[in-house]
């Protein structure tokens, strides 16, 4: 087998295919043009099913027209197109040929998060959904954070699961999709929701809590139930922020059945969801949260405020047009002043001071601007 992939499809199922693409219309040419080969390789593609030549350029074109048409044209639905892919990638990485398996894993990947994109683009959240989801292309990465290494780490984990979910799957196993974020405000969680969704090439969609708590019992449980109805639909990540507003009425004083019940239906619904979307749910308050809530989810994330090292980190990141002057600056004052504020105080500051350097001090940035802005940011706190 050395140097030619496995066929795709077998020698019946390829005739069944080309008699489909020509119902389908779709002309060789076209599928030639779409794939950048010739003519006679893609008659063999569609004979045989194979990526032409095992070539990564090649096969990772070939995944691109997954979606234009392909799939369709050899009597293949996309999903098993894309298993067949798969199952491609799993030998090649058996047979030794690991760069192959791992570029071909990329263009299955890359393949299916344009896919999912795509598919949100025209099926933007309409009618009740438009307001209960927020939709967003998010653009900042993970490697925006300034996280502690082992939450890093953790999250990385989540991203490498859901892109190599191929491999995971053919042992039966799952990528984790219900996380819980758990931390005091501006620590990061929103941000890394987003950094995820980048990674991942999928949609953002933050749910309105507002839209969904209506003084209506029956109308919020089914609020919800339009929510996760979407997960199956369209593959996304989906951010249930200040997921206390739901849940830490159970228990509470005014625990009226109600909330309660509203949070039951929340729960069972993380529970039953068995789509390929992920859920996210955030909160600054772990102590509000049951253990039932816990229970459903499958990994939960504790998010800190910063140690002065990660501060200086957030504090230089964010004054990258400053660099020369970065050097001058006196760190140790600055580490003192940015004691117990959060990441998003310390990115707040280090933009305060910035503007005062620029309209006040001709563009000098010293320790001055910095200690200002910071005791401005602790002064909003002690309010
Ligand atoms: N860990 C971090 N590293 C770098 N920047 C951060 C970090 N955390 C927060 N920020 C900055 O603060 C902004 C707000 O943070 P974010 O919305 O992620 O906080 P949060 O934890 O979701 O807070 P909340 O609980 O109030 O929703 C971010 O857009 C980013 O600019
Ligand atoms: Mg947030």
């Amino acid at each position: 087998m050395a140097g030619r992939p496995k066929n795709l499809v077998d020698p019946v199922r390829s005739a069944e295919a080309n008699a489909a693409r020509k119902a389908k219309r779709i002309s060789v040419r076209t599928l030639a043009a779409a794939v950048g080969e010739p003519k006679s390789t893609v008659h063999r593609f569609l004979r045989e099913g194979i990526i032409p030549g095992g070539d990564v350029s090649r096969a990772d074109r070939l995944v691109a027209t997954i979606d234009s048409g392909v799939a369709p044209a050899i009597g293949k639905s996309r999903r098993e197109m894309r298993e067949a892919l798969t199952g491609q990638i799993l030998q090649a990485g058996k047979a030794g040929r690991g760069k192959f398996a791992e570029d071909l894993q990329k263009a299955v990947t890359a393949a299916r998060a344009e896919q999912g994109t795509r598919a949100v683009q025209i099926a933007r959240p309409r009618g009740d959904l438009a307001e209960l989801l927020d939709v967003t292309y998010p653009g900042v990465g993970l490697s925006d954070a300034v996280l502690r290494p082992d939450l890093r780490e953790g999250v990385e984990r989540i991203v490498i699961e859901h892109k190599r979910r191929a491999e995971l799957e053919a042992y039966h196993l799952k990528p984790r999709r219900k996380l819980l974020f758990v931390g005091p405000p501006g620590t990061g969680k929103s941000m890394t929701a987003h950094g995820i969704a980048t990674e991942l090439g999928l949609p953002l969609f933050t749910v309105q809590l507002d839209g969904v708590i209506t003084k209506y019992m029956g109308a919020s449980a089914s609020k919800l139930r339009l929510i996760f109805d979407s997960m199956i639909g369209v593959r996304g990540v989906y951010f249930f922020d200040e997921i206390d507003a739901i849940a830490a009425s159970r228990g509470a004083e005014n625990d009226i059945g109600e909330a309660r019940r509203l949070l039951n239906s929340f729960l069972q619904l993380v529970d039953r969801d068995n789509s390929h979307s992920i859920i996210i749910a955030a909160t600054n308050h772990s102590s509000l949260l049951d253990r039932a809530v816990f229970r459903r989810f499958d990994s939960a994330f504790h998010y800190e405020l910063p140690t002065g090292e990660e501060a200086r980190q957030v504090l230089k990141n964010n004054l990258l047009a400053f660099e020369k002057q970065k050097q001058e600056i006196d760190w140790d004052l600055v580490d003192e002043r940015a004691q117990r504020l959060s990441q998003a105080d310390l990115v707040a500051a280090a933009v305060g001071a910035a503007r005062k350097a620029v309209l006040e001090n001709e563009g000098q940035l010293t320790t001055d601007e910095l200690v200002w802005a910071l005791d401005a940011r602790s002064q909003i706190h002690a309010k």
